[in-house]
């Protein structure tokens, strides 16, 4: 049984910087610390989590401050707010250093670091630790090509350029070319070397690392190599789950593949004793059981807005620019990748349930009811195809 979590530094004025500890069992303790990630524009503050495992542990590493202002503000050409812009460059690096002080260790102790998936957020500070660890890096095998590609960033740029020319959404000014050659002027080493590729769930099993505490869990949906990492000995009663951006609260992870996401979740409400899930971004999740249950209605849902939405043909970009998909105001005149690609997602799903089929109107892919019967039945074939592992594997 973990001891209730004791806040041991407070969040600065930009929300992160908060250090908070929990005790687990056998002594060893669970540390929580928040760094620099924007909100509103991005996903919020990166939490990290250090471990007393076999190996200190850094689970995720968050994002330079320098680099977040470029990827989420310059590159976009995004107002950045004046209390953003005069952050120092090395901010959030700072309170990683500072909140591994506030807990009783330093930099230098990490002997290992686990990225939870290939998003930038979450390893783009690796090299910085590395330089002053010399901790070892795993990741999930099939997201080291996110992790270890300097041009992963430009080259989702490139691929997804004519996608969202055909969900018919405005494009930016700015070419994939011009954002290419900002990323290898500004920064040409986004990468991070995987020392250790995990293939395998069950405990931690690492070339010389055989951890009795923590368990993987392949979560894939969010990104190919999500992880998940069950804190606890096998006969524990109470788990924590460290579940990186696979299940957020309040936000909702966006998924990539939607059945890959879908059957993630299924299997998460399998584990059983998961006292408390702590994310990669947002609040602690203190019933991980029900907030899957919200995930599971929230995707329902918001198929159900897609199906009743396309009686007539509509565009993805039509779709998630109406009032109420989202729950935030999207602009039909601004790009936006990660609102289109969620409602892609759904319509995919529907297509594939044969619920939708798509047409080409106007310039763009369009999504139509195909026979006009009712969402109750068209959802009993998602659910199968959610069900069937074998749907989607050729
Ligand atoms: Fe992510
Ligand atoms: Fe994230």
């Amino acid at each position: 049984m973990y001891k209730r979590g004791e806040i041991i530094r407070r969040s600065s004025e930009v929300g992160s910087g908060r250090v908070k500890q929990y005790e687990l069992s056998k002594g060893k303790k669970l540390t929580q610390i928040t760094t620099f990630c924007p909100d509103m524009i991005g996903p919020g503050p990166t939490h990290l989590y250090v471990i007393e495992d076999e190996a200190l542990t850094l689970i995720d590493t968050g994002i330079p401050t320098s680099l977040a202002k470029k990827i989420f503000y310059y590159w976009r050409n995004q107002q950045i707010p004046d209390e953003i812009k005069d952050l120092p460059d090395d901010f959030s690096e700072t309170e990683l250093i500072t909140g591994l002080e506030t807990a009783g260790y330093s930099i230098e102790d990490l002997e290992l670091i686990i990225i939870t998936h290939g998003h930038p957020d979450h390893y783009l500070l690796g090299n910085k630790i590395v330089q002053r660890s010399n901790a070892r890096v795993s990741a999930h095998v099939l997201d080291t090509d996110q992790i270890c590609n300097p041009w992963t960033i430009s080259k989702k740029v490139f691929e997804g350029r004519p996608r969202y020319e055909a969900m018919g959404m405005p494009l930016p000014a700015s070419s994939a070319q011009d954002y290419h050659k900002k990323a290898v002027l500004d920064f040409s080493n986004m990468s991070l070397k995987v020392d250790c590729p995990i293939s395998m769930d069950g405990l931690l099993s690492l070339d010389g690392i055989q951890s009795q505490y923590i368990s993987v869990k392949h979560s894939p949906g969010h990104s190919p190599g999500a992880i998940c990492l069950i804190i606890g000995s096998q006969e524990e009663e109470h788990k924590i789950l460290i579940c990186g951006d696979v299940l957020l609260y309040p936000i909702t992870p966006h998924p990539d593949d939607l059945v890959t996401y879908l059957r993630t979740l299924d299997e998460l409400k399998q584990i059983e004793n998961i006292a408390l899930s702590l994310p990669a971004h947002g609040k602690n999740i203190r019933d991980h059981y029900r907030r899957v249950n919200s995930l599971q209605n929230h995707h329902r849902n918001r198929l159900e807005f897609t199906y009743n939405s396309c009686y007539e043909p509509k565009s993805p970009w039509e779709i998630a620019s109406m009032p109420r998909y989202f729950d935030v105001f999207v602009d039909p005149n601004k790009f936006n990748p990660m609102a289109g690609n969620e409602t892609f997602v759904h319509m995919r799903l529907l297509e594939m349930a044969k619920g939708l089929y798509r047409p080409k109107v106007d310039g763009s892919v369009h999504y139509f009811q195909n026979t006009g019967e009712s969402f109750e039945d068209v959802y009993r074939r998602v659910l199968a195809i959610i069900n069937d592992r074998d749907t989607t594997a050729l």
